[in-house]
């Protein structure tokens, strides 16, 4: 009998956290490193949120709040949902993590039993197989190639369903393909799950506010309205104003849902930062100029990735709807010889000789559920973006 637990041997580390790692080792030994592995905004969080965490520290808003958000956040998140989305959802209906991080944890372990099932689109965000298996669930993973635009269709939703699924992860705009469901899309969905009342929603917001080219924006509870007894609408202030650091997320569902969430979380972490719910609510109720500007210069970014990619031989760049990531495939790499000798057997030997060869960390396919991909993360400076395009096309181009 070890010491660690099995619930524990069932999971891996974070292969994204794994990569950005290696690329600072690399760093810190003088390599000239361009690290596209770390998923989150390179911005600072916005001067008005800054400043009103300051006055929370000064008003003394520094002790334990109530265990899943003070009641003037959820509030503003309530108003939020109404205002950006359609959803009337009251207060008592919303719920306040650490993260969005911790709202998706919270809603797998308080709902799965040992062999419930969850449908997880692939590509798929790295954490979700893992914390479905943390919660004694079967994640049943879906792929979702390229030809589709990554998108998971109705009828392949159909064909996953069981009478043991309780969960349909959707991700959209995706982390990591970019790939967005418009209205018809999600509509053709929602359809499918009307027919399956024991299945709940899951629905991961998170970049709701990066879309490109006037892309709409929306959500499963939003576009067909009976579905929003068994949905979870989850979102958070990470990616939208440039705070990943301060770990703030939240959940709107029925209260039952709400409640079961808190009582988890009340025997786990309590409540959020007090802090960090000022800073959001500041995030959620003041200007939303950060949002638009961040878009425009994310939008230009994006534009100057797919192009760059799309020039380098053996490399296929679809353009993403929205995030900040693109998921080329290297179909046409596998089998060759790069130039300093690696075989490209797959996408971790591409990902790992681009590493050693161009200084260029990018996270491979296999880490999400869909190969023969690799993810950038374009949330970085147009000249190191130029700069790393430019390596990648010569390390192609020197693949035979
Ligand atoms: C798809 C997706 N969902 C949720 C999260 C969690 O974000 P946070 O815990 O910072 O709110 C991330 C972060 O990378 C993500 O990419």
């Amino acid at each position: 009998m070890g010491f660690l637990s099995d619930r524990l041997s069932r999971i891996k580390p974070s292969p994204t956290i794994a990569m950005t790692t290696r690329a600072a080792e690399l760093r810190a030994k003088g390599r000239d490193i361009i690290s596209l592995s770390a998923g989150e905004p390179d911005f600072d969080t916005p001067v008005h949120v800054r400043g009103a965490a300051k006055a929370a520290i000064d008003a003394g808003h520094t002790r334990y709040t109530a265990v899943d958000g003070t009641p003037s956040l959820k509030r503003a998140i309530s108003d939020k949902f109404a205002r950006e989305n359609g959803l009337d959802y009251a207060p008592s209906q919303v719920t306040v993590g650490t993260g969005g991080k911790q709202i998706l944890f919270n809603a797998l372990m308080a709902t799965l039993d040992e062999g419930d099932e969850v449908i997880i689109p692939a590509p798929y965000w790295v954490s979700y197989p893992d914390m479905v298996l943390l919660a004694g669930g079967k994640p049943v993973i879906v792929e979702c190639g390229i030809d589709q635009g990554f998108r998971l269709t109705p009828e392949a939703l159909e064909a996953a369903i069981t009478p043991r699924t309780k969960w349909l992860i959707l991700n959209s705009p995706s982390n990591p393909s970019g790939a967005g469901y418009d209205r018809a899309a999600m509509q053709a969905l929602t359809e499918v799950l009307l027919r399956h009342p024991q299945v709940w929603i899951l629905s991961d917001d998170i970049y709701e506010h990066l879309v490109f080219d006037g892309f709409e924006f929306v959500t499963p509870a939003q576009v067909e309205p009976r579905l929003k007894d068994r949905t979870l609408t989850m979102n958070g202030v990470s990616k939208a104003y440039a705070m990943t650091g301060w770990r703030i997320g939240y959940g709107a569902a029925p209260e039952g849902l709400i409640k079961a969430m808190a009582k988890l979380q009340s025997q786990s972490t309590s409540n959020p930062c007090s802090v960090s719910q000022y800073a959001a609510e500041a995030a959620l109720t003041g200007p939303q100029d950060y949002i638009t500007e961040s878009r425009a210069v994310f939008q230009r970014r994006r534009d100057l990735v797919v192009a760059g990619l799309n020039a380098c031989p053996g490399i296929d760049c679809p353009t993403p709807q929205g995030a900040f990531y693109v998921y080329p495939s290297i179909k046409g790499l596998i089998g060759k010889t790069s130039a300093a000798g690696a075989t490209i057997t797959d996408d971790e030997a591409f990902a790992n000789a681009l590493l050693d060869e161009t200084g260029v960390a990018v996270v491979f396919g296999a880490a999400f559920g869909l190969s023969p991909h690799f993810r950038i993360s374009y949330a970085t400076s147009d000249e190191q973006l130029t700069e790393a395009v430019s390596r990648i096309r010569r390390f192609c181009e020197g693949c035979n």
